[in-house]
Protein backbone atom coordinates (compact mmCIF):
# COMPACT_ATOMS: atom_id res chain seq x y z
CA UNK A 1 0.00 0.00 0.00
CA UNK A 2 1.51 3.54 -0.81
CA UNK A 3 -1.56 5.52 0.59
CA UNK A 4 -1.56 9.67 -0.85
CA UNK A 5 2.19 11.56 -0.73
CA UNK A 6 2.33 13.49 2.52
CA UNK A 7 2.53 17.33 2.26
CA UNK A 8 5.76 17.67 3.77
CA UNK A 9 7.09 20.86 5.12
CA UNK A 10 10.78 21.34 6.36
CA UNK A 11 11.39 24.61 8.39
CA UNK A 12 13.22 26.06 10.56
CA UNK A 13 10.90 25.90 14.00
CA UNK A 14 8.47 23.65 13.03
CA UNK A 15 7.05 23.95 16.89
CA UNK A 16 5.90 27.78 16.10
CA UNK A 17 5.53 26.61 12.08
CA UNK A 18 2.47 25.04 13.91
CA UNK A 19 1.32 27.41 16.83
CA UNK A 20 0.80 29.81 13.51
CA UNK A 21 -1.30 26.94 12.34
CA UNK A 22 -3.37 26.18 15.21
CA UNK A 23 -3.75 29.73 16.00
CA UNK A 24 -5.14 30.24 12.39
CA UNK A 25 -7.88 27.33 12.67
CA UNK A 26 -8.54 28.89 16.39
CA UNK A 27 -9.48 32.25 14.94
CA UNK A 28 -11.56 30.71 12.20
CA UNK A 29 -13.41 28.33 14.55
CA UNK A 30 -14.19 24.70 15.13
CA UNK A 31 -13.07 21.84 16.58
CA UNK A 32 -9.13 20.86 17.13
CA UNK A 33 -7.32 18.20 19.08
CA UNK A 34 -4.58 18.71 20.51
CA UNK A 35 -1.32 15.65 21.51
CA UNK A 36 1.16 15.52 23.83
CA UNK A 37 4.68 15.12 23.72
CA UNK A 38 7.63 16.96 24.16
CA UNK A 39 7.17 19.67 21.81
CA UNK A 40 3.96 21.13 21.59
CA UNK A 41 4.21 22.67 24.24
CA UNK A 42 6.51 25.40 22.34
CA UNK A 43 3.53 25.45 19.26
CA UNK A 44 0.25 26.02 22.17
CA UNK A 45 2.01 28.92 23.84
CA UNK A 46 2.71 30.53 20.32
CA UNK A 47 -0.93 30.10 19.29
CA UNK A 48 -2.35 31.66 22.47
CA UNK A 49 -0.31 34.39 22.19
CA UNK A 50 -1.48 34.84 18.37
CA UNK A 51 -5.13 33.81 18.87
CA UNK A 52 -5.91 34.49 22.42
CA UNK A 53 -10.10 34.07 22.21
CA UNK A 54 -10.87 30.44 21.91
CA UNK A 55 -14.38 31.35 22.10
CA UNK A 56 -15.31 29.44 18.54
CA UNK A 57 -13.29 26.69 19.48
CA UNK A 58 -13.93 23.08 21.29
CA UNK A 59 -10.63 21.30 22.08
CA UNK A 60 -10.40 17.52 22.32
CA UNK A 61 -7.47 15.37 23.16
CA UNK A 62 -6.25 12.37 20.46
CA UNK A 63 -4.99 10.82 23.34
CA UNK A 64 -4.43 11.01 27.20
CA UNK A 65 -2.40 9.10 29.54
CA UNK A 66 -4.38 7.51 32.89
CA UNK A 67 -3.23 9.58 35.31
CA UNK A 68 -5.20 12.91 37.36
CA UNK A 69 -4.99 15.97 35.63
CA UNK A 70 -2.84 17.53 37.16
CA UNK A 71 0.35 14.58 36.96
CA UNK A 72 2.71 15.80 35.39
CA UNK A 73 2.22 12.85 32.87
CA UNK A 74 -0.82 14.42 31.87
CA UNK A 75 -1.88 15.97 28.11
CA UNK A 76 -4.39 17.94 29.50
CA UNK A 77 -1.67 19.54 32.16
CA UNK A 78 0.51 20.00 29.32
CA UNK A 79 -2.27 21.77 27.17
CA UNK A 80 -3.78 23.67 30.13
CA UNK A 81 0.15 24.99 31.40
CA UNK A 82 0.67 25.91 27.95
CA UNK A 83 -2.09 26.77 26.29
CA UNK A 84 -5.76 27.16 28.24
CA UNK A 85 -3.95 29.16 30.81
CA UNK A 86 -2.88 31.87 28.86
CA UNK A 87 -6.30 32.57 26.80
CA UNK A 88 -8.03 35.72 27.39
CA UNK A 89 -11.13 33.83 26.27
CA UNK A 90 -11.79 30.06 26.75
CA UNK A 91 -12.90 27.60 24.40
CA UNK A 92 -16.38 26.98 23.75
CA UNK A 93 -16.31 23.58 25.04
CA UNK A 94 -13.35 21.43 26.32
CA UNK A 95 -13.08 18.20 26.20
CA UNK A 96 -10.73 16.21 28.49
CA UNK A 97 -10.16 12.67 28.47
CA UNK A 98 -10.75 11.54 31.96
CA UNK A 99 -7.17 10.28 32.63
CA UNK A 100 -8.22 9.58 36.44
CA UNK A 101 -11.20 7.15 35.88
CA UNK A 102 -11.09 3.72 35.02
CA UNK A 103 -9.42 3.27 31.72
CA UNK A 104 -12.76 1.80 30.29
CA UNK A 105 -15.07 4.27 31.38
CA UNK A 106 -12.80 6.91 30.28
CA UNK A 107 -12.63 5.65 26.70
CA UNK A 108 -16.39 5.15 26.60
CA UNK A 109 -17.00 9.02 27.82
CA UNK A 110 -14.70 9.98 24.82
CA UNK A 111 -16.18 7.66 22.49
CA UNK A 112 -19.66 8.79 23.27
CA UNK A 113 -18.89 12.04 23.28
CA UNK A 114 -17.30 12.34 20.13
CA UNK A 115 -20.96 10.67 18.18
CA UNK A 116 -21.78 12.70 15.09
CA UNK A 117 -18.64 15.37 16.11
CA UNK A 118 -16.54 16.02 13.08
CA UNK A 119 -13.36 17.27 14.05
CA UNK A 120 -11.52 20.06 12.17
CA UNK A 121 -8.09 20.10 12.97
CA UNK A 122 -6.11 16.77 14.10
CA UNK A 123 -3.08 17.59 15.65
CA UNK A 124 -0.13 14.44 15.63
CA UNK A 125 3.01 13.89 17.47
CA UNK A 126 5.10 11.01 15.63
CA UNK A 127 6.32 8.27 18.05
CA UNK A 128 10.12 6.89 17.56
CA UNK A 129 7.99 3.59 17.20
CA UNK A 130 6.25 5.55 14.40
CA UNK A 131 3.40 5.50 17.06
CA UNK A 132 0.50 8.66 16.53
CA UNK A 133 -1.68 9.07 19.29
CA UNK A 134 -1.74 6.04 21.67
CA UNK A 135 -2.07 3.79 18.89
CA UNK A 136 1.32 1.48 19.29
CA UNK A 137 2.64 -0.76 16.46
CA UNK A 138 1.50 -4.25 17.21
CA UNK A 139 -1.00 -2.94 19.76
CA UNK A 140 -4.85 -4.44 19.07
CA UNK A 141 -6.46 -1.05 19.31
CA UNK A 142 -4.51 -0.06 16.33
CA UNK A 143 -6.87 -2.61 14.70
CA UNK A 144 -11.00 -1.30 16.34
CA UNK A 145 -12.88 -0.13 13.50
CA UNK A 146 -15.95 -0.13 15.62
CA UNK A 147 -15.31 2.59 18.03
CA UNK A 148 -14.29 6.39 17.76
CA UNK A 149 -12.08 5.94 21.15
CA UNK A 150 -10.03 2.97 23.51
CA UNK A 151 -7.87 2.29 26.18
CA UNK A 152 -4.86 -0.09 26.71
CA UNK A 153 -1.68 -0.82 27.41
CA UNK A 154 1.40 2.05 26.66
CA UNK A 155 3.86 0.48 23.72
CA UNK A 156 6.19 2.88 25.10
CA UNK A 157 7.73 4.88 27.99
CA UNK A 158 6.01 6.55 30.01
CA UNK A 159 4.51 3.13 31.10
CA UNK A 160 0.68 4.15 31.94
CA UNK A 161 -2.35 3.30 30.48
CA UNK A 162 -3.97 5.26 27.54
CA UNK A 163 -7.11 6.52 26.65
CA UNK A 164 -6.94 6.82 22.57
CA UNK A 165 -8.67 7.70 19.45
CA UNK A 166 -9.18 5.12 17.13
CA UNK A 167 -7.49 4.88 13.60
CA UNK A 168 -10.71 5.89 12.24
CA UNK A 169 -11.36 8.76 14.23
CA UNK A 170 -8.31 9.93 13.79
CA UNK A 171 -8.48 9.60 10.03
CA UNK A 172 -11.56 11.34 9.47
CA UNK A 173 -10.37 14.92 10.35
CA UNK A 174 -10.56 17.92 8.10
CA UNK A 175 -7.10 18.46 8.50
CA UNK A 176 -4.54 16.56 9.53
CA UNK A 177 -0.47 17.69 10.72
CA UNK A 178 2.05 15.85 12.31
CA UNK A 179 5.21 17.94 14.03
CA UNK A 180 8.17 16.67 15.05
CA UNK A 181 11.73 17.84 15.23
CA UNK A 182 15.31 16.23 15.72
CA UNK A 183 17.77 13.52 14.66
CA UNK A 184 16.01 10.89 17.11
CA UNK A 185 12.88 11.17 14.83
CA UNK A 186 14.36 10.41 11.17
CA UNK A 187 13.74 6.88 11.24
CA UNK A 188 10.74 7.06 12.52
CA UNK A 189 9.69 10.38 9.67
CA UNK A 190 11.01 7.90 7.11
CA UNK A 191 9.37 5.19 7.96
CA UNK A 192 6.18 6.73 8.17
CA UNK A 193 6.02 9.36 5.29
CA UNK A 194 8.74 7.92 3.11
CA UNK A 195 7.95 4.60 3.15
CA UNK A 196 4.51 1.99 2.56
CA UNK A 197 1.63 2.32 4.54
CA UNK A 198 1.61 -0.01 6.77
CA UNK A 199 0.29 -1.72 10.33
CA UNK A 200 4.06 -1.38 11.78
CA UNK A 201 3.99 1.99 11.55
CA UNK A 202 0.30 3.24 12.75
CA UNK A 203 0.91 7.21 11.48
CA UNK A 204 1.99 6.02 8.06
CA UNK A 205 -2.01 5.11 8.10
CA UNK A 206 -3.18 8.46 8.22
CA UNK A 207 -2.11 8.88 4.43
CA UNK A 208 -4.98 6.77 3.35
CA UNK A 209 -7.30 9.34 5.47
CA UNK A 210 -9.42 11.64 2.88
CA UNK A 211 -7.69 14.51 4.16
CA UNK A 212 -3.75 15.16 2.98
CA UNK A 213 -1.25 14.27 5.47
CA UNK A 214 0.33 17.38 6.39
CA UNK A 215 4.15 17.14 7.74
CA UNK A 216 6.23 19.67 9.52
CA UNK A 217 10.29 19.06 10.35
CA UNK A 218 13.41 20.21 11.08
CA UNK A 219 16.08 19.31 9.18
CA UNK A 220 17.01 16.98 11.02
CA UNK A 221 13.81 14.62 11.56
CA UNK A 222 13.50 14.89 7.46
CA UNK A 223 17.41 13.84 7.19
CA UNK A 224 16.12 10.68 5.93
CA UNK A 225 13.42 11.09 3.74
C1 LIG B 1 1.57 11.03 24.10
C2 LIG B 1 1.28 11.43 22.72
C3 LIG B 1 2.15 10.80 21.67
C4 LIG B 1 3.21 11.81 21.23
C5 LIG B 1 4.36 11.13 20.53
C6 LIG B 1 5.48 12.07 20.23
O1 LIG B 1 0.67 11.07 24.91
O2 LIG B 1 2.72 10.72 24.39
O3 LIG B 1 0.13 11.96 22.38
O4 LIG B 1 1.49 10.26 20.60
O5 LIG B 1 2.66 12.78 20.41
O6 LIG B 1 4.84 10.11 21.37
O7 LIG B 1 5.97 12.54 21.44
P1 LIG B 1 7.42 13.16 21.60
O8 LIG B 1 7.39 14.44 20.84
O9 LIG B 1 7.58 13.35 23.07
O10 LIG B 1 8.37 12.16 21.04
Amino acid sequence: MTGSRPDIHVVDDPAIVVGELIAAQAARGGSIVLTGGSSVDRSYLHAAHLTPDWSSVTVWWGDERCVPPDDDLSNYKLAKESLLDHLTVQPAAVHRIKGELDPAQAADELDAALDGVTLDFMLLGLGPDGHCASLFPGSPQLDVDDRRAVHGPAGLEPWVERVTMTMPTLQSARRIVFVAGGASKADAVQRAFGGEVSHDVPASLLRNAAAPVEVYLDAEAAAKL
